[in-house]
């Protein structure tokens, strides 16, 4: 089982093989997120699937409080290096051991720059597990048959984070596609109503998926699920 913690928009504090993982922390900028404070976020590692500020809005900041490093891809991890965030450097199709299991770093059709307007590198998203768990962040992506690819390369998913806000990524019809080209049916919905584009009907996204037998979960901000 892991212990799952959602911080609006893409953000996910992730308890994992002893360590805390956080991904895509923008947190100060969503007034979804008022009530949480960020200097109170403990985390071993950053994974920001891109470069675009609603994912990498409050990476600096709490690694510089907490001492985490960054795991993105290189031109991502080179970025925080010059601001003296230490960092591994990944690209699509690679993987790594880290102390915590195994990161894969995979495709996501979206685009990627840095808040400065600094190349940000290809967008990803990451596949991890270890003995006990497998997990997959889709980070914003289109639907792509390159997810048919990570049943053949990766164990089999416990769970996936998948957006579903439509406009600037998937939308819930084609989330829905997606976890049987994934082949997990325990999914947890991000990148939804953070703005008003983004807006989703949230009851509709839970019928929807609950027809196909897939289970969709809609955590609140700050509310930590366990999968
Ligand atoms: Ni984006
Ligand atoms: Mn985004």
């Amino acid at each position: 089982m892991t212990n799952i913690t959602y911080f609006g928009h893409a953000c996910f504090l992730i308890e994992f093989g002893g360590k805390k993982l956080l991904f895509d922390p923008f947190i100060s900028g969503n007034e979804r997120c008022k009530d949480i404070d960020i200097n109170t976020i403990e985390a071993d590692y950053i994974l920001l699937t891109h470069g675009h500020q609603d994912h990498v809005l409050d990476a600096e900041a709490i690694a510089k409080n907490t001492g985490a490093s960054i795991i993105s891809n290189f031109e991502i991890v080179s970025w925080y290096e010059g601001k003296g965030i230490n960092g591994h450097p990944m690209n699509h199709g690679g993987k790594f051991d880290f102390d915590f299991g195994t990161v894969k770093y995979v495709s996501a059709i979206h685009s990627s720059v840095l808040p400065d307007g600094t190349y940000g590198g290809n967008p990803g998203g990451f596949v991890i597990w270890n003995d006990k768990s497998c997990f997959y962040m889709a980070g914003d992506t289109a639907l792509t048959y390159d997810m048919k690819l990570i049943p053949l390369l990766c164990p089999k998913l416990n769970w996936a984070a998948l957006p579903i806000g439509d406009n600037f990524t998937m939308g819930i019809e084609e989330a829905l596609m997606a976890t049987s080209f994934i082949d997990c049916k325990n999914i947890v919905g991000c990148h939804y109503d953070t703005f008003p584009i983004i807006e989703i009907d949230q009851n509709m996204a839970q019928s929807a998926f609950k027809s196909e037998g897939i289970d969709l979960q809609l955590p609140g901000v700050g509310e930590t699920i366990n999968i």
